[in-house]
């Protein structure tokens, strides 16, 4: 692979030359000492990632929330939840990453919301509801909840409709049944999300990450899903539980909402900001997200990568198909891990000097790299996490999995129990390692065993660490306009080592 500085960094927006870092508040870092991360605890670790070189973060939703999915089921957009702090703490993080020379990415939900949000509540009163339409209602194909208006299931399997015996009818939901989703097709419900994204924008976002962006719209006739015989939707294909997921994900007007969304974040310049969308496909459909001319959305996760095979083959085929894909203007994204998925290191084996390739092949590539917190430090997976008690909700759905398939479904990049990607940030070696203050009650998911041999202040000592790692690609990347801003060719391969 070569990496060539034909462009200065000038010539390409900022955002195509930056480095993202993932944070999972809830597991960051907790500042009042209730066992659960906050805003004021990120605050309080800006100098960490200054120091590291990372460019801008990504939070993920930290808004009022039940809780239900840990901020991935919103009851209001314009208040923060009380256990990730206040209003006022949210001002003072995003003036912060912008005092450290950062910048900041939101998470918005457009998709769905909370079945507690006012909206869907007032929605679910009555078939006359003024907000009945905020939301995707169907009769079914029989009567009194006998079978659902069509056959469509949910991102997760089984049915996504969920039958409502008050008013005899059925809500839609893509991924859990406390997350209805929102009907895009009520111009109300499109302007009024429109809006909350330029209050967000006002407020000093630069970017925002869209989640489950694809499932946004769906057949407005509401035709079944045609048959398939694959049984497990993966990264490229969302197809599965034997159907084909036509009617349910990527639609065309998800397509057209994607520009127009753009044009609402283009409302906003000095500095220009971006969307990077969650969209699952083939990389030909991801690519549709940006637009021929990239006039759509600025960037989309490429979770191919979370499966590919770590081999130099392998990483030559995923870089020749992103490469093929997104030419300039488009810009590639290189993801191995989130709040998701298996820790990135669990595929290498726990093999740190693997680890260290991936964060040079990472941090080199032409892309836009995003670093899952805790990566840089090599925090494993925390297996052993019964499903039966997980407070995952996904987890709880599949708590009868057989023990067996865990494993092979992780491999394929399948994580059934999100708790254990999600430990909270082993920061030194004392008391909850420094993740919550001593003497606040044990961490809201317990710490991984390895925490106090990986923490942050030990890797920092270390020249050899993981850490310093990461820190030294990462001051190359900045230093290097041909690593940020470069384009790339690839040579042929030498032999085949396969
Ligand atoms: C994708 C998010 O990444 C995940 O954490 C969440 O559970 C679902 N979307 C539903 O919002």
């Amino acid at each position: 692979m070569i990496n060539l500085g034909l462009m200065s960094r000038a010539s390409l927006p900022w955002w195509k030359q930056t480095t993202v870092y993932q944070i999972y508040p809830r597991s960051f870092a907790d500042d009042n000492g209730d066992g659960i991360g906050d805003l004021a605890g990120v605050i309080a670790r800006l100098d960490y990632l200054k120091w590291l070189g990372i460019e801008t973060i990504w939070i993920s939703p930290f808004f009022k929330s039940p809780q239900a999915d840990f901020g991935y089921a919103i009851s209001d957009h314009f208040e923060v939840a009380p256990e990730y702090g206040s209003l006022e703490d949210c001002r003072r993080l995003i003036d912060a990453v912008h005092a450290h020379g950062m910048k900041i990415v939101l998470d918005m939900v457009l998709n769905h919301t909370s079945n507690q949000h006012p909206w869907f509540l007032e929605s679910k009163q009555s078939r006359h509801s003024p907000r009945r339409d905020f939301y995707i209602w169907r009769d079914g194909r029989k009567p009194h909840g006998a079978a659902p208006p069509n056959n469509w299931k949910s991102m997760l399997g089984g049915s996504g409709w969920h039958y409502d015996p008050a008013t005899e009818q059925w809500y839609w939901a893509s991924f859990l049944p406390f997350q209805p989703d929102l009907n895009y097709r009520n111009p109300q419900v499109k302007q009024a999300m429109l809006d909350m994204v330029r209050h967000w924008l006002r407020q000093g976002a630069d970017g925002l990450r869209l989640d489950i962006f694809n499932a946004i719209h769906k057949d407005a006739g509401f035709a079944d899903n045609p048959f398939s015989f694959r049984p497990i939707p993966s990264e490229h294909n969302p197809d599965g539980f034997f159907q084909r997921a036509v009617n349910t994900q990527n639609h065309p007007d998800t397509l057209a909402f994607a520009r127009e969304l753009r044009a609402v974040v283009d409302e906003f310049q000095h500095p220009p900001r971006f969307l990077v969308g969650e969209v699952f496909g083939p990389t030909s459909v991801l690519r549709e997200y940006c637009g021929p001319l990239g006039e759509g959305l600025n960037l989309v996760f490429l979770f191919k990568s979370l499966s590919a095979k770590f081999t130099a083959p392998g990483f030559r085929d995923l870089m020749q198909e992103f490469e093929t894909a997104f030419p300039e203007p488009l810009h590639p994204t290189y993801v191995f891990g989130n709040h998701d998925r298996p820790r990135s290191i669990e595929r290498l084996g726990n093999d740190r000097a693997r680890a260290r390739l991936l964060a040079a092949f990472q941090l080199t590539v032409r892309g836009v790299p995003f670093v899952y917190y805790g990566d840089e430090l090599g925090l494993p997976h925390h297996e052993g996490m019964a499903l039966h008690s997980a407070l995952d909700p996904v987890a709880a759905r599949y708590r009868f999995l057989p023990k067996f398939l865990l494993p092979t479904l992780r491999k394929r990049g399948i994580l059934v129990n999100r708790d254990e990607c999600r430990s909270p940030m082993p920061w030194h070696g004392g008391a909850h390692a420094g993740f919550a203050p001593p003497g606040a009650p044990s961490p809201w998911l317990p710490l991984h065993p390895q925490s106090a041999i990986l923490h942050v202040e030990g890797q920092r000592q270390d020249p050899d660490s993981l850490l310093a790692c990461y820190r030294r690609m990462l001051l190359l990347r900045r230093a290097s306009p041909a690593l940020s801003g470069g384009s790339l060719q690839l040579c042929e391969p030498l032999g085949d080592p396969r």
